[in-house]
């Protein structure tokens, strides 16, 4: 649930290198498509009442515009992503920069942990969510445990292909969530069942269409273009799924959830934020 997020116009979006299962150099972005998907999802994100901030993209970080793995923000706080792969590293400056600028204290977390922000870390209701294995090292979350006072339910992930738990998982609010069963492990499976009384399983062709990777503003699912069952069991639970096309950023490995770091979900607004 949000009503303020950062985005990154993709203006220097490109597959440079191979990270993850989905990247392949050979599968160029087609840069004005990319640009006019984003711009797109911005625009929907708008209708719905949200507050976009902008931060520019670096040319020499291609996959900046995936935001949600910037780090965590808590009221006034942010807390920066250790980036697993030196790949990313460079988007390290230039987050913290914005929120030097923006008015946040920024805070570390213990190197070398690495761990990479909301896209493995959500919360939901008065809990806090953590994805670990492919991108966020189990002993990172000591730390961030520290850091956000809070105990983390830890969930370990088991398929590459969902390398962030914002790959698998969506909390909707009112005690649901979506979320893709291939992608953890039984143990994972059986935490999740006890935190939710409504946990919707997506399909698996779905979920590898990224249906998962989901934005919730109040009953509005904004999610990726393409994924009629997992919208159909959204609107017989009372939600309403916003359609919005990602594919070229699935390319990368990324749809609408990577693409917005959310500024209030961690500490309601107002409390606390510059
Ligand atoms: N190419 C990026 C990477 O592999 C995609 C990041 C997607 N972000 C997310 N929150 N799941 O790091």
């Amino acid at each position: 649930m949000t009503r303020r997020v950062l985005m990154c116009e993709p203006l220097h979006y490109r597959i440079d290198y191979e990270i993850n299962p989905w990247m392949r150099r050979s599968n160029r972005v087609d840069g004005a498509r990319a640009l006019a998907q984003w711009r797109r999802l911005r625009e929907s994100l708008e209708e719905l009442g949200v507050s976009v901030e902008l931060v520019e993209q670096a040319p020499g970080a291609p996959d900046m515009t995936f935001t949600a793995n910037a780090g965590v923000v808590a009221g006034g706080r942010f807390l920066p992503s250790n980036f697993r792969f030196p790949e990313r590293r460079p988007e390290e400056d230039h987050f913290i920069r914005w929120f030097r600028h923006a008015g946040y204290a920024v805070e570390t977390i213990h190197l070398p942990h690495y761990w990479e922000g909301e896209g493995d870390v959500l919360p939901a209701g008065d809990r806090v969510f953590a994805g670990h294995r492919y991108r966020t090292e189990f002993r990172a979350l000591d730390h961030l445990e520290e850091a956000l006072g809070t105990e983390l339910v830890r969930l370990e992930l088991a398929d590459p292909r969902f390398y962030h738990l914002d790959t698998c998982f969506a909390p909707l609010g009112g005690g649901r969530a979506l979320y893709a069963p291939a992608a953890f492990t039984t143990e994972g499976r059986a935490e999740l069942a006890s935190h939710f009384d409504d946990l919707i399983a997506v399909e698996p062709a779905e979920s590898l269409r990224f249906a998962c990777n989901a934005l919730v503003v109040d009953r509005r699912v904004v999610m990726n273009a393409g994924c009629p069952a997992t919208a159909r069991a959204l609107r017989e639970r009372g939600y309403e799924p916003v359609e919005s096309a990602t594919d070229e950023f699935i390319k990368a490995g990324g749809s609408v959830k990577c693409l917005a770091l959310m500024l209030d979900a961690f500490v309601p607004e107002g409390a606390g934020a510059p």
